[in-house]
């Protein structure tokens, strides 16, 4: 049987790679090696998952340099030589082994003022927005990101300028900007227009490249540019 050497992250923001000898086998997903790992070599390595299948986001970590999904990841598709390197995302303090601790990239939804905002009661009809309208397809583009960091992970101004509000957080900003329905825009562009916005964007498109869903949080912030000096120019901001 052929097998994979994997260096594995061991420790929290201080520790080292330890290497493990793993069964290669067919269809093998980056989680399926780790999840051998823990069940058969050693019961004490940290990670995360849940659905398996690409939809909690949960298991993202750094296989071989880059953020990715684990459960959806193929061995055979970044396996260097039978070799794997897997760490914790990056941009993101390390909790234990492969976790992360979530908890700032999440308080940047809430700052970017990621949540929607409306004024219709129980009382009122539904709002209808047309599926071909131009807002309504911008909004489409984005809203289904699942916050799997991954682009978070991969953006090298997060890494210089930790205060900055990332891809996840300014492309659900703009989903919601694109939002008939929502009433907080003046706040919410006010809010991605600081030093620590969408200006502090260098379109280095690394979050377009690695997202799993193939949004574009670098066309997100274009928008939110677009829209912020556009607010500024009346006087709303
Ligand atoms: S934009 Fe893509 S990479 Fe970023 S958190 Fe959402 S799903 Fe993950
Ligand atoms: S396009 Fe902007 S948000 Fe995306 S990785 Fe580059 S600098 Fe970061
Ligand atoms: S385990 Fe849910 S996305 Fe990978």
């Amino acid at each position: 049987m052929s097998t994979l050497q994997v260096r594995v992250w061991r420790g929290s923001e201080t520790g080292a790679f330890q290497e493990y000898e793993v069964p290669r086998l067919e269809s093998q997903t980056v989680l399926d090696v780790v999840t051998h790992i823990q069940r058969r070599l050693d019961p004490t390595l940290a990670y995360r998952y849940a659905c398996r299948v690409g939809m909690c986001g949960s298991c993202a970590m750094t296989v071989n340099g880059r953020a990715r999904w684990t459960c959806r990841t193929h061995v055979s598709s970044v396996a260097v030589g039978g070799r794997l390197e897997i760490a914790p995302l990056s941009n993101l303090p390390v909790i234990r082994d492969l976790v992360t601790d979530m908890t700032a990239f999440f308080d940047k939804w809430a700052k970017a003022r990621g949540r929607f905002e409306g004024a219709s009661t129980r009382k009122d009809e539904f709002a209808r927005v047309a599926p071909g309208s131009a807002e309504r397809r911008q909004a489409d583009a984005g809203i289904e990101c699942i916050g799997c960091g991954v682009c978070y992970a991969s953006c090298d101004v997060v890494a210089w300028n930790p205060g900055y509000l990332g891809p996840a957080a300014l492309n659900r900003a703009w989903t919601l900007v694109n939002d008939a329905r929502d009433t907080g825009n003046r706040a919410r562009l006010a809010a991605v227009a600081g030093d620590a916005g969408c200006h502090a964007c260098h379109t280095h498109m690394s979050c377009s490249e690695r997202c799993p869903k193939q949004i574009s949080p670098t066309a997100a912030i274009a928008g939110l540019k677009r829209a912020a000096m556009a607010a500024a120019l009346k006087g709303e901001i």
